[in-house]
């Protein structure tokens, strides 16, 4: 095995090799050469693993790259490497992933936290001011990440963070408990089901959203994914469909809904806000110029 081999090559040779610096680039090579990530992925995820078994920050080994690595660490970084090659998503091999600069526990029953669904923080952040005192519901919560974090940028909001599972709510509480956030409760429910006479400022979701014949799917890390968390019936709208119809019942007058979804999706949902009266309704591009949120907002 090649992994194998490259270990002991590694191991066995001096010192030297144990530098951080080395290892770094080792790692870099081994992930990039193996798994279909870019070079600038492959860094990243060689920087994760290291400055997550040595329990640093990044300026750490900036500053100290020339540092050696202790024999038991070296072994405990090869063994997540080993666990990467197998193409399970490194944020399940850590148990713990970033967004927007906080720190989420996760594991195989909620979603990774994407890049993507930043862009729906910095949307709400730009057009609320950090003082109201707005109500939120974010569905489909997961590891709790947009809630989460609006509930620590929106100090005086109150959120509600809902779930169908139970698996993932558990997470969820998890990391309500790590934030020590106190404005933020959690419900099982199926989309609205459970939350009667309730209404909302803000609407927040990030739903299942990908058509089953998608062949994304086919993707070796997507398959270690909750598989409720990704797919959607419908070609991929049902879950989308439902929020939209159902959400101007649960927001209040001039409240809004904001929604993440496909990347072929864009024209499909703004004509689903339009037929359910939401007005003002803007969609944001992500990095890659594709549209990947829309928001409305419902005058009742
Ligand atoms: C794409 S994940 C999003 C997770 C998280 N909000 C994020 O952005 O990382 C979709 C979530 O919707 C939940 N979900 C799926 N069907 C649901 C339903 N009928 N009612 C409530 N939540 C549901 C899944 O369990 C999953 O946690």
């Amino acid at each position: 095995m090649r992994i194998n081999q490259h270990y002991q090559k590694i191991f066995n040779s001096s010192n030297e090799s144990l530098f951080i610096q080395k290892i770094y680039s080792e790692i870099t090579k081994l992930l990039s050469e193996n798994l279909s990530l870019s070079l600038r992925e492959a860094r990243l995820e060689a920087r994760f693993i290291i400055e997550h078994t040595l329990k640093v920050q990044h300026q750490y080994l900036i500053k100290n790259s020339n540092e050696l690595i202790k024999p038991e660490k070296f072994k405990k970084i090869m063994g997540y490497v080993k666990e990467r090659l197998s193409f399970k998503p490194l944020a399940y091999i850590l148990k713990e992933w970033k967004f927007y600069d906080m720190k989420f526990f996760v594991n195989s029953h909620v979603l990774i936290p994407r890049q993507d669904t930043e862009l729906m923080i910095d949307l709400i952040l730009n057009n609320y001011q950090k003082k109201e005192n707005l109500t939120i519901l974010d569905l489909g919560t997961g590891s709790g990440v947009i809630g989460i974090v609006l509930a620590s940028k929106f100090k005086k909001a109150k959120v509600l963070l809902t779930d169908l599972s139970s698996k993932a709510l558990f997470i969820t509480k998890k990391n309500i408990f790590f934030h020590k956030l106190k404005n933020i409760s959690t419900l099982k429910s199926d989309w609205f089901e459970k939350i009667s006479n309730k209404k909302f400022d803000l609407i927040v979701s990030n739903p299942p959203y990908i058509n089953k014949i998608d062949t994304h799917l086919k993707n070796k890390e997507l398959l270690f994914e909750p598989k409720n968390a990704l797919i959607s019936e419908q070609k991929g709208y049902a879950d989308i469909t439902k929020i939209i119809k159902l959400s101007p019942n649960f927001l209040k007058s001039n409240g809004a809904l904001y929604i993440e979804h496909g990347y072929n999706q864009s024209r499909k949902v703004k004509e689903l806000f339009q037929k359910n009266n939401f007005i003002k309704i803007k969609q944001k591009q992500d990095i890659n110029k594709i549209y990947r949120i829309t928001s409305g907002v419902i005058k009742i």
